[in-house]
């Protein structure tokens, strides 16, 4: 596999990377197994959505020795000042930090774009300045809109469907111009509907997955919006690490500067997701083979179906995801079941 040898190369010759967004749960996530390979992090986060508590979780993870090649700003990537400190002495940017949600986007668009564009374009600038070897950032399936193809392949786009689609379809566009007009050598990875280890549970804007796993496990209720038929392309975090791992190290020059699907490639309602993990949690709680679900009206914003075509990533980054939906619900719920109280 392709990540094994990057693992090795990187381990060989380690290099200082800017994960930004690193209190949150794919930054904190990026910053575990960077550490683990043995490499150098800044990491920057405002804790917006992201806590102190996923930090600390690392740091038992990884050990003290490992930790002490961490850096934590505590910054705003609203703040151009910031952005300039986190990326000194950089040599690869995974841009993560965002305000997440389209359900929040659609509340309060203002603030979901002065992150999410506004603060995007700091960290290409400082990113610019600073001539960090790549920046890779997180992108979003959410791009794709209403353009009714699947499974959704890179070049068909259609209109988005909330503010917060809007700004990642403009993250895109910003990186292009930056790769084209200033040389930088950028990366999108368009992640779709990621889950895993520190995923939040909690708040109004939670992701279905550590939602109703904490609900179950609480003996809440869960709710379906909708008819329970919507589908999606659930992604374990780990996936996710890789990609971002062979597109920051990718040395083919028809792989830079393009965006690519990261998910597995498969299709699952939340009909069937809802069985599942009911499934899994009553094998350790007998109850909650009894849990109801109750099902309530559409979100506004939500596209109805939802799969990705991951070809491109595997022809050219070498992408192999090694976590299907059920291995990764597997080590989820591993995760959840210890550090949910
Ligand atoms: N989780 C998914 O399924 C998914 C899908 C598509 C795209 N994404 C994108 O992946 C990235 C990471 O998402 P996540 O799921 O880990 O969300 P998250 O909310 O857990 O992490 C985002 C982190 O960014 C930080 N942040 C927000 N605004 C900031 C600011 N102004 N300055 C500094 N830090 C700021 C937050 O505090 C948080 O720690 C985001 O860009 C998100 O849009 C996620």
């Amino acid at each position: 596999m392709r990540l094994d040898s990057v693992l090795q190369e990187l381990k060989a010759e380690p290099k200082v990377w800017l994960v930004t967004g690193v209190a949150g749960f794919i930054g904190s996530n990026l910053l575990q197994a960077l550490l683990q390979a043995g490499q150098t992090v800044v990491g920057l986060d405002n804790f917006a959505t992201g806590f102190q508590a996923n930090l600390d979780d690392v740091r038992a993870v990884v050990g003290d020795d490992a930790w002490a090649r961490f850096r934590f700003i505590e910054g705003d990537i609203r703040k151009p000042e910031d952005c300039q400190r986190a990326c000194e002495g950089v040599d690869y940017v995974l841009h993560q930090a965002a305000l997440g949600s389209v359900p929040r986007s659609i509340k309060d668009p203002i603030t979901t774009n002065q992150a999410n564009i506004d603060g995007f374009l700091h960290m290409l600038v400082a990113a610019r300045d600073h001539k960090v070897k790549r920046f890779v950032y997180a992108a979003s399936s959410s791009t794709y809109g209403d353009h009714p193809a699947l499974p959704k392949r890179e070049d068909l786009i259609g209109n988005p469907l909330s503010p917060y689609a809007v700004t990642k379809l403009v993250n895109e566009l910003y990186a292009r111009v930056f790769a084209n007009t200033y040389g930088m050598e950028c990366i999108g990875l368009r992640y779709f509907n990621v889950f895993g280890r520190r995923q939040n549970p909690n708040g109004a804007y939670a992701a279905v997955i550590p939602l109703w796993i904490s609900a179950l496990i609480h003996g809440k209720e869960v709710f379906i919006n909708g008819d329970g038929e919507t589908s999606r392309d659930f992604c374990y975090v780990d996936n996710v690490i890789q990609a971002n791992l062979l597109a920051a190290t990718t040395t083919r020059p028809e792989a830079i500067n393009q965006v690519y699907n990261v998910a597995f490639g498969g299709r699952s309602t939340l009909n069937n997701l809802y069985v599942w993990l009911r499934e899994k949690l009553a094998a350790h709680d007998p109850a909650i083979a009894k849990a109801e679900v109750t099902y309530r009206p559409f979100r506004d914003g939500d596209v109805r179906h939802s799969q990705a075509d991951i070809s491109k990533a595997a022809q050219l980054l070498g992408y192999e995801p090694q976590f299907d939906i059920q291995r990764g619900l597997d080590e989820a719920l591993n995760w959840y079941r210890a550090n949910l109280g």
